[in-house]
């Protein structure tokens, strides 16, 4: 009877840790990219409200998603940024710092929602961003004010892996990438962020695998690393390693001994940093 019962409750125990894993697994895009939190699919702020022109754009992507982006164009600018985004907000969280680039850089800025971000239709995933980040560069390739811009790729975090992925297939429309606080894998974030799961993380299948993509990079393009040494979510070991994998001719890592992993870019220095950057290689 005992041997019964004890055996009937491993069983319940190991029915719930594998139905517990197979949610996990399912569910896990809702971990990676939390675009639903904050109420950032309700509402997106407008850079109207910053008192900068712009544009909305609908692009259609390859497999038939509807994503948005700002187009905030300066007819004056030889420089345009690409945004990449982090995996929280949306679009209009940047606006502030839009703005900034906009009037102390004197440049464009041309930032978009990823799938299932914002206003952006479908639901987010490695492929369907990946998809993406071709829509928006074919975009650029073919307006005729953007093809004749420097463009620099500025990515925080998962942006960080956008802009990599950009950099590595778009060499010929890149003059520069910033990265911030991003990370070598997805699975090697997970131990961090949620060490409960730190012995499934191989199951993890958003993977963004910055630290072999880097490696492909064209020797010729300029890269800055800012990384922030108090991240609490990426260990700056990261941005150390892939600053060391990057093959640039031309590449810097500015350190930022008070940097969280969401202010760094508050930090004393930070905007000097990206400057000196700028007037140096691009
Ligand atoms: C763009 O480049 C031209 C020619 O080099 C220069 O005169 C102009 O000041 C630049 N514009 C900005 C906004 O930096
Ligand atoms: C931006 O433009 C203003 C006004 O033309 C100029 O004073 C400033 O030096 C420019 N800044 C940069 C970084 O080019
Ligand atoms: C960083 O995140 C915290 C909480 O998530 C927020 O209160 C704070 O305003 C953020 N700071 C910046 C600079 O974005």
């Amino acid at each position: 009877m005992l041997v019964r019962l004890v055996r009937m409750f491993l069983e319940g125990a190991a029915g719930v840790a594998v139905t517990s894993l197979i949610g996990l697994y399912v569910y896990q895009n809702k971990l990676v990219y939390p675009s639903w939190a904050q109420g950032a699919r309700d509402h997106v702020d407008t850079p109207d409200n910053y008192n900068l022109p712009y544009v909305e754009r609908r692009l259609m992507t390859k497999d038939g998603v509807e994503i948005r982006a700002f187009d905030i164009r300066r007819e004056d600018s030889n420089t345009t940024w690409l945004i990449l985004c982090p995996n929280a907000g949306n679009i209009g969280y940047f606006l502030s710092v839009v703005e900034l680039i906009y009037r102390q850089f004197n440049s464009s800025v041309f930032i978009y929602s990823y799938r299932g971000y914002g206003f952006s239709q479908g639901s987010p995933s490695e492929s369907g961003l990946k998809y993406d980040a071709d829509c928006v560069m074919s975009f650029l390739q073919h307006d005729s004010f953007y093809k004749s811009q420097k463009m620099v790729l500025y990515g925080r975090s998962l942006g960080g892996a956008n802009a990599i992925y950009i950099a590595r297939n778009y060499p010929q429309m890149c003059d520069g990438v910033i990265l911030e606080n991003t990370f070598l894998n997805i699975r090697k974030v997970i131990p961090h962020v949620f060490p409960w799961l730190r012995y499934v993380a191989f199951m993890c299948h958003e993977v963004w695998d910055s630290e072999e993509e880097i490696k492909f990079v064209d020797p010729t393009l300029p890269f800055l690393f800012l990384s922030g040494k108090k991240d609490e979510i990426v260990p700056p070991e990261h941005m150390e390693t892939l600053f060391n994998l990057c093959p640039s001719d031309n590449k810097e890592i500015i350190e930022f001994e008070n940097g969280y992993h969401n202010d760094t870019i508050v930090q004393e220095g930070y905007w000097d940093a990206v400057s000196n950057f700028l007037n140096k290689y691009v």
